[in-house]
């Protein structure tokens, strides 16, 4: 047994789990009529609801101990304080300190980051200010119309959830996404666009990613293919980076690279360098508002007492369901098309970061660790696959996400969309009788099926952040109990690897592969499948 599964904390909560599985939802809310009062927690404009859990007053308590005994404050004050706490890549861990106040103090290896994190805030600022008012021209004097970000993984994903969710603070160029290194992407994008007003930001914390650096390629051609210099390149490509030699090499200006730094995961750099296509579209003081936001969280999870700390609560809530219920996945529903693409943030958010099977001690774990992480907005998800959640053999967890002002003026779709945001979780735990069923056995739903709901007053760049802010510390305290390293990902390195090789012995069609592999390489070698 591994120091985890043999704690106290962990051997009480198998014990109490057995108690609690005869335990229904409606009996808690029927046995506690004040229950949706004692569990959930807020801070300013946003609440989190966790009472149509499993959870009691006992619950809470022990998974709490669970909290304490993993030493999760303890952890915590190391994160923030900038402990090389990544240590299969002897790094710290320092996305917190890039929205801070800039007076504070955060030193790695006895350098105060902090100067250096102002000096690339003021350079977005500057540089997003002259791109917005028209003074940044492109080649032929235009204004820059159309941002292209090229990027994938933490270099995309955040920026694309972001923007997409601020859609209504857009008044900046258009800001567009390339990721994938299949052609369809970028083609799909470059030919609605002019060479003369668009503006490229090679996105990548390495500049070494195979597809980022393939797609960026791209670009300049098609830039200098009606471009009449190449000296071009310097008003259409900047850089957002931590490899200045790459840069450099690649043909982007140094004075163009807006840099980061190591103890800046992928995952974590929305609030670096990596957020230039959010200045862009929305402004840097929306954007610095969208860093006051997750600072705000960073201070609640670090000053909460722990029954009161959202983050950790939302951790406890996950840790519960995964290790001792056995769910294997997580549901994450927003009822808002403006957070259409949160939940494909957060799979790699969670995904990459605790998708892990050896712990920080080097051992294999005995217990299950990241769930699989999927959804949708609702309502569209209701219409798809709800069916299953509702119905199906699988216990999945929902977290829904509200928002109580839209930014738009449909008052009447908003109340329709909030009436299923709250009909849906109602359900779930209700369920229907055989004999509501009228006795169709097809139609009874047992309930009892749990969630949670985060209701936010404004989705503003402000909540944004404190909503981000708080799922990353939910992904560091999930991570810190089940002992895993959550800011390396040693396991994207070996399809990557393999891929590389299989591009070398293309024409010799791969020998040594296996015979799936050369059987489907001479395929595509041929033209065609028989
Ligand atoms: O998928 C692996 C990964 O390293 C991610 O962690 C990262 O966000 C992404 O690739 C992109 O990396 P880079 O920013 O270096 O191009």
């Amino acid at each position: 047994m591994t120091k985890l599964t043999s704690a106290a904390a962990w051997q009480n909560l198998t014990c109490h789990q057995i108690e609690m599985a005869g335990t229904s939802l409606n009996d808690l809310f029927a046995a506690d009529p004040s229950r949706f009062d004692r569990f959930h927690a807020g801070i300013a404009g946003l609440l989190y609801d966790y009472s149509r859990t499993h959870i009691t007053d006992e619950t809470r308590d022990l998974l709490l101990e669970l909290a304490r005994a993993t030493k999760v404050e303890k952890e915590r004050d190391r994160m923030f304080r900038g402990d090389a706490i990544n240590t299969s890549e002897n790094r710290a861990v320092l996305h917190t300190a890039l929205r801070r106040p800039i007076a504070g103090t955060v030193l790695v290896n006895g350098h105060n980051v902090m100067p250096d994190i102002a000096t690339v805030l003021q350079q977005m600022a500057d540089f997003s200010d002259l791109v917005r008012d028209g003074t940044w021209c492109g080649y032929a004097g235009d204004k820059i119309t159309d941002v292209v970000n090229i990027g994938i993984g933490g270099s995309d994903l955040g920026p694309v959830m972001v923007t997409a969710a601020l859609a209504p603070h857009h008044d900046g160029p258009r800001v567009h996404f390339v990721s994938n290194v299949d052609g369809a992407h970028i083609d799909g994008v470059l030919k609605n666009l002019n060479p003369a007003t668009t503006l490229f930001l090679i996105a990548s914390k390495t500049f070494t990613t195979q597809e980022t650096m393939a797609n960026a390629a791209v670009a300049r051609d098609w830039l200098l293919a009606s471009a009449v210099k190449r000296t071009a390149i310097a008003q259409h490509f900047v850089a957002l980076s931590t490899n200045a030699d790459a840069v450099t090499v690649f043909g982007i200006d140094p004075a163009n690279m807006f840099p980061f730094w190591d103890w800046v995961g992928g995952r974590y750099s929305v609030w670096s360098a990596i957020g230039l296509s959010i200045c862009l579209a929305i402004g840097f003081d929306k954007f610095r508002a969208f860093l006051n936001g997750a600072q705000a969280a960073d201070d609640h999870f670090q000053s909460a007492p722990l029954e009161q700390n959202i983050p950790v609560l939302m951790a406890l809530v996950g840790i519960w369901y995964r290790n001792f219920w056995g769910a294997s996945t997580v549901a994450v529903l927003p009822y808002d098309q403006r957070l259409a693409r949160f939940p494909a943030y957060l799979q790699q958010l969670d995904m990459e970061s605790n998708g892990k099977s050896v712990d920080r001690d080097g051992n294999g774990v005995d217990y299950v660790t990241g769930p699989i992480v999927f959804g949708e907005p609702g309502t569209n998800g209701q219409h798809s696959f709800y069916q299953l959640i509702h119905q199906g053999t699988h216990l999945i967890p929902c977290e829904f996400l509200s928002v109580i002002h839209p930014d738009h003026a449909y008052v009447d779709l908003h109340q329709k969309l909030l009436a299923n945001a709250l009909a849906q979780p109602q359900a779930l735990m209700t369920g229907q009788t055989l004999e509501q069923a009228q006795g169709d056995p097809a139609r009874v739903f047992t309930g009892n099926r749990p969630s949670t709901m985060m209701m936010m007053n404004r989705l503003d760049p402000h909540t944004l952040g404190q909503l981000v802010a708080l799922y990353e510390h939910k992904v560091f305290v999930q991570g810190i109990i089940w002992n895993l390293n959550s800011f390396d990902q040693p396991g994207v390195e070996l399809g990557k690897t393999l891929a590389t090789t299989l591009l070398k012995n293309w024409e010799s069609g791969a020998p040594d592969a296996d015979s799936s592999t050369k059987g489907l390489l001479a395929a595509i070698k041929r033209g065609g499948v028989r």
